[in-house]
């Protein structure tokens, strides 16, 4: 279960929305209009199991989602989920790690002060013994017009989805 976001954490003015998740009642987000560029030369990685719940993360992911780490171990990963992003990505992720392939895609994520930055991700099955033990994701800084046309394609498919 995610907690709402905290108006005390926000920086800036804020619009407010109520955000279905899968599995999860749904979240109050609060979104700011402003962009976190991701921060050159870092990975941002976290471990998750079976469900998506985060296991382990790094210290940039702890500083970019803005949650302390005691936060994101043991929340499920929609806790970065923003509305922006359309649910077919999310199940086109979920779709290939599940069959045992690797996924990669440009991710828009909500920070807990409201900003947002986008990665590109590359999301990993973790096998042992044969068996798929949970995932692992590698994010780095993504190509701008990369982002742009991410953008352009997640704003369709929401539209699609009868998002904004
Ligand atoms: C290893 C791993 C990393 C993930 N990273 C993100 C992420 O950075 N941002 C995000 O919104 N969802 C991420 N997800 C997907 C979420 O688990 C979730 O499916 C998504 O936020 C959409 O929420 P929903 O499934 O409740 O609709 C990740 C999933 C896995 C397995």
């Amino acid at each position: 279960m995610l907690p709402d976001m905290n108006p005390a954490d926000v920086i800036g003015s804020y619009r407010e929305v109520v955000l279905p998740l899968y599995g999860l009642p749904p979240r109050r987000v609060l979104l700011v209009d402003r962009e976190v560029a991701y921060p050159d030369g870092r990975l941002i990685v976290s471990v998750t199991d079976l469900r998506g719940v985060i296991t382990h993360c790094n210290s940039a992911f702890v500083e970019m989602s803005g949650y302390p780490q005691e936060t994101l171990i043991g929340a499920e990963h929609s806790i970065l989920r923003h509305p922006d992003m359309p649910a077919i990505a999310f199940k086109g992720l979920w779709d290939d790690v599940q069959a045992g392939k690797i996924w990669h895609g440009y991710v828009k994520n909500l920070r807990r002060d409201g900003a947002f930055y986008w990665v590109y991700a590359t999301v990993i099955p973790n096998v042992r013994a044969g068996k798929v033990q949970g995932y692992t994701s590698v994010r780095r800084k993504p190509a701008r017009l990369k982002v742009a046309e991410a953008a352009r394609l997640y704003a369709q498919l929401l539209a699609g989805e009868g998002g904004k």
